[in-house]
């Protein structure tokens, strides 16, 4: 797999995706963003209806070809960036990202997309499953309060107010479930 790779691993709101955006953009690294990914395919899931709990049920994903390029993940060519970032998709993503058939699914992709590329990626396994051949690999991490934080301003900006208390118990939660 030549060119240079940079793995980013590390929990939900530690910053990884706003970290890659900046060191891509300095060191000219194309980003990927494997979260997004996983987010996209809770959204179709749920768009489709289809028994979350199920393994067998997310054999839709055969048809559906998923890509993230600057800063926007495509389904299909269908630009679903923002309806990604959904509380439904927020609740339901940990539960659908630990089937090991939607894993498989994307972890290909992830590997087929960073080929010959230097390329920045960032999620929960990258160092260790994706790229373990990286040239760097970074475990960035930060604590609950911060993370909360994080979170409270990304909602703010999407018109939405939660107490820190309540975000860090979400927080909490997704870390248990990842
Ligand atoms: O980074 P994020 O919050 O957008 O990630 C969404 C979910 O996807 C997270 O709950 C864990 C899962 N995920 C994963 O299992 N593996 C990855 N490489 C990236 C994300």
């Amino acid at each position: 797999m030549p060119g240079f790779k940079v793995a980013i691993d590390g929990p939900a709101g530690s910053g990884k995706s706003t970290i890659s955006k900046r060191i891509a953009e300095q060191l000219n690294l194309t980003h990927i963003d494997t979260g997004a990914m996983y987010r996209a395919i809770t959204y179709i899931a749920l768009q489709k209806h289809i028994n979350l709990d199920d393994e067998s049920s997310y054999v839709f994903m055969q048809d559906l070809k998923v890509r993230y390029e600057k800063n926007r993940i495509y389904v299909n060519d269908m630009d679903v960036t923002d309806q990604i970032r959904s509380d439904a998709v927020t609740r339901n993503v940990s539960k659908v990202s630990s089937f090991p058939y939607v894993r498989r699914f994307l972890v290909q992709i992830q590997q087929e997309a960073a080929q010959n590329i230097d390329v920045i990626m960032d999620g929960r396994d990258i160092g260790s499953v994706v790229l373990p051949d990286a040239d760097l690999k970074i475990f960035l991490t930060a604590n609950v309060k911060e993370r909360a934080k994080r979170r409270q301003k990304e909602k703010e900006v999407l018109g939405i107010k939660q107490e820190l208390d309540a975000l860090e118990n979400e927080i909490l939660e997704r870390d248990h479930k990842d």
